[in-house]
């Protein structure tokens, strides 16, 4: 079946899909941008579903490029689906990490049964990936997944990243 791609230009946090995914790092923990977004709008039982995440199988941290699901406490959404996305830097090419995080969110939302799941631009805020490059690796990766998700909705926060992912798709 093919998935559908959409934009939308907007909150990550207000979207009425089957399961969002944040921008998270591998504490699980909170942070800032979408991860502190999510976590201050749907509310506490989020990060008590993380912390025990933490406290079980992810006693380590949740590795770069991994995901995992938790509900999604008072958000819209059913489920949220935290990823880590790789920190750019010149040194090393990380794009099969950040890639990663596509695949392998859309592979839990496969086994979590969502049909619909908005995705922010992974690492390009605090993470530092140039936008024009992650919408690339967004699209391509997402185009290329086998999932049974039927929309992916990319959520973007701002004109520029909007763009950038309009000339991808
Ligand atoms: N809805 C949609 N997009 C958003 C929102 C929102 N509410 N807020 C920011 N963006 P970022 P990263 C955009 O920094 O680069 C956290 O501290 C933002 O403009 O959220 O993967 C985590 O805990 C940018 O285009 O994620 C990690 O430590 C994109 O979402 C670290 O930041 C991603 O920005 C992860 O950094």
């Amino acid at each position: 079946m093919s998935t559908t791609l959409t934009l939308t230009r907007g909150d990550i946090t207000e979207q009425a899909v089957d399961a969002v995914v944040n921008a998270a790092n591998s504490t699980l923990l909170g942070g800032g941008g979408v991860d502190g977004a999510i976590h201050r709008r749907g509310g506490p039982d989020i990060l008590e579903e993380c912390r025990a995440l933490r406290d079980g199988t992810y006693f380590r941290g949740l590795p770069t490029g991994a995901a995992v699901a938790t509900t999604a406490g008072r958000l819209p959404a059913r489920w949220v689906i935290h990823t880590v996305g790789p920190r750019f830097t010149h040194q090393e090419d990380r794009s099969e990490l950040l890639a990663s995080c596509y695949r392998e969110s859309l592979r839990v939302a496969d086994e979590l049964g969502a049909r619909t799941v908005a995705f922010p631009a992974i690492s390009a805020g605090i993470y530092g990936w140039p936008m024009e490059d992650a919408a690339r690796i967004a699209v391509e990766t997402v185009r290329a997944a086998q999932t049974s998700v039927e929309e992916v909705r990319f959520i973007l926060f701002d004109e520029a990243a909007y763009e950038a992912f309009a000339r991808q798709v």
